[in-house]
């Protein structure tokens, strides 16, 4: 990817493949390896609390990662009032933030071992998600300085568990950055990554008073979306749940506070008969299956030719069979499990009634014990059969005759989602109309559609997929911010 920011450059990362690179991940991430983390609530001022938890590794039950101790309701109200937006200056907020860019980078080991634990991610997924929590923090650092407009006051951040690093520091760099105060309310499955994310981001030098933590399920962000004092709101997760904080903002009298909503999707690809496929197939499974399915941009539904569908299906079913699900801290691992038994169990009920009519084209073996789910094929007529976003390994695949490529564009959009789109062709012209035509944030062409990268890739979706602006992008901060109150000139 090309980077729109001249001079600017994302973190090197790792290399996994790399022995050294490999040693030094393993030697940093098995100290922790069975150790226990505590966290809890971060705030300023008094708090009463709603009790203490275990967090139990998702895929090994008798891995307890550690406790938490929950926020409660009140804990939210008296947060919100002792929030203080961050009064230093652009320059400082963003030395701040590119210390704690460094600071994340040099806990690598205990930070790869919450990852791996606590959300179960494989050891790529680490990397990656390590890389890009610290491009937030180094990108929107570089950005504050030349933002205009004045802060917004107290920003609630809420985040899902599927980036509990990236997206939860993501969403709290951009609302620092502008100055707000941030109210971070990070997902129920993942408050161990968050307390550690936040404490480095203290020691970074940002004020208790501008980024409290309160740990909690749903109920903790309800709280917190419904203080009146509340200035604007990050929100990433479902697209039910961004309706559910819409709505709250308008009765609790906030409903002009704006709200940056990045929410689900229903992915699409279309291959055509000019399609090279060994790409194809390496793309497709990678954008279906990487992270178990669990990325707002994995590809759902691919439309495949129909001249070229029965060889390309067979080749993905010799793919599906290489890739091993089971423990993500085995660095062979290309499929790790799934985030809860909760989540597990919706997946897989989807799957037997699939079975049921007949529509299973291929599943792989996976682990009986914990919480995964077999990368899946599915057959289906069209998007349209998928009600919702089914939130892993699975994927389906429709075909299409050559004259019903526009047919099929029509049926993609009509989902209502625009998240991430693919496209496999070799012919320019059509890649041209068909890009021009779909609606989605983040359209991929011959290659897969997943990872975006911050500063070249900027994303986020449209319709039922998100408000914009685009996250890792030069517009994102200025929803932060407002206008000043200067005199307008006469
Ligand atoms: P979710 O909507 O269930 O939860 C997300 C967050 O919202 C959690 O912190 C949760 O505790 C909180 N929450 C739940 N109910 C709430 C309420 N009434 N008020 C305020 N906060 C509330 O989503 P999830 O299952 O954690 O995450 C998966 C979803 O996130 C998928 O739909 C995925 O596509 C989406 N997602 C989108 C993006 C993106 O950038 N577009 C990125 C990652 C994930
Ligand atoms: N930003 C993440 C991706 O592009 C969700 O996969």
């Amino acid at each position: 990817p090309v980077d729109i920011f001249p001079g600017r450059t994302n973190s090197q990362g790792w290399d996994w493949t790399d022995p050294r690179d490999m040693d030094a991940i393993d030697g940093a991430r098995n100290d922790f390896k069975l150790a226990q983390s505590d966290a809890g609530p971060l705030t300023v001022g008094a708090r009463s609390g709603a009790g203490q938890t275990s967090v139990i590794s998702p895929f090994a039950p008798q891995d307890c990662v550690g406790t938490v101790q929950l926020a409660s309701g009140d804990d939210a109200a008296e947060a919100v009032i002792a929030a203080k937006p961050w009064g230093a200056s652009a320059s400082t907020r963003a030395q701040v933030l590119l210390k704690a860019a460094d600071l994340y980078e040099a806990n690598m080991g205990r930070i790869f071992a919450l990852l791996a634990r606590e959300a179960g991610k494989t050891m790529p997924d680490c990397i990656g998600e390590m890389r890009e929590a610290v491009d937030f923090l180094r990108f929107y650092a570089g950005e504050a300085a030349a933002l205009k407009g004045d802060a917004r006051g107290r920003f609630v951040c809420i985040s899902p568990w599927n980036f509990p690093l990236a997206i939860f520091t993501g969403q709290i760099a951009a609302a620092l950055a502008a100055g707000n105060a941030v109210l971070a309310k990070p997902a129920e499955q993942t408050p161990l990554i968050a307390h550690f994310a936040t404490s480095l981001l203290h020691e970074a030098g940002v004020p208790k008073a501008a980024l409290q933590l309160l740990p909690g399920g749903g109920e903790v962000g309800a709280a917190l979306t419904a203080q009146p004092l509340v200035d604007g709101v990050c929100f990433t997760g479902s697209t039910a749940t961004a309706m559910r904080i819409h709505q709250s903002l308008a009765e609790s009298g906030n409903a002009t506070a704006p709200l940056i909503a990045e929410t689900g999707g229903l992915n699409a690809m279309i291959v055509d008969s000019t399609a090279l496929p060994e790409q194809v197939t390496r793309d497709v499974i990678a954008s279906a299956f990487q992270s178990a399915g669990q990325r707002c941009s994995a590809l759902r539904c691919v439309y495949i030719q129909e001249d070229v569908a029965d060889g390309l299906v067979e080749m993905l079913r010799g793919a599906m069979d290489a890739l091993r699900v089971g423990d993500p801290w085995d660095v062979s691992t290309d499929v790790g499990p799934i985030i809860d038994a909760a989540a597990r169990g919706k997946i897989a009920a989807y799957i037997d009634t699939a079975r049921a009519e007949g529509r299973v084209l291929h599943e792989v073996q996976a682990p009986s014990e914990g919480t995964f789910i077999a990368p899946t094929l599915l057959r289906v007529d069209g998007i349209a059969q998928m009600e919702e976003e089914i939130f892993g390994p699975v994927l389906h695949v429709a075909t299409f005759k050559s004259h019903q490529l526009d047919d099929v564009i029509d049926q993609i959009n009509a989902t209502g989602y625009g998240l991430t789109f693919g496209l496999h062709s070799r012919i320019d012209d059509r890649v041209q109309s068909v890009v021009d035509r779909v609606h989605a944030g983040n359209v991929y062409v011959n290659r897969n559609q997943i990872g975006a990268v911050v500063g070249s890739q900027p994303f986020g979706g449209e319709g039922l997929s998100g408000t914009g602006p685009k996250a890792g992008g030069p517009l994102y901060l200025t929803k932060f911010t407002q206008s000043s109150g200067a005199p307008v000139p006469a």
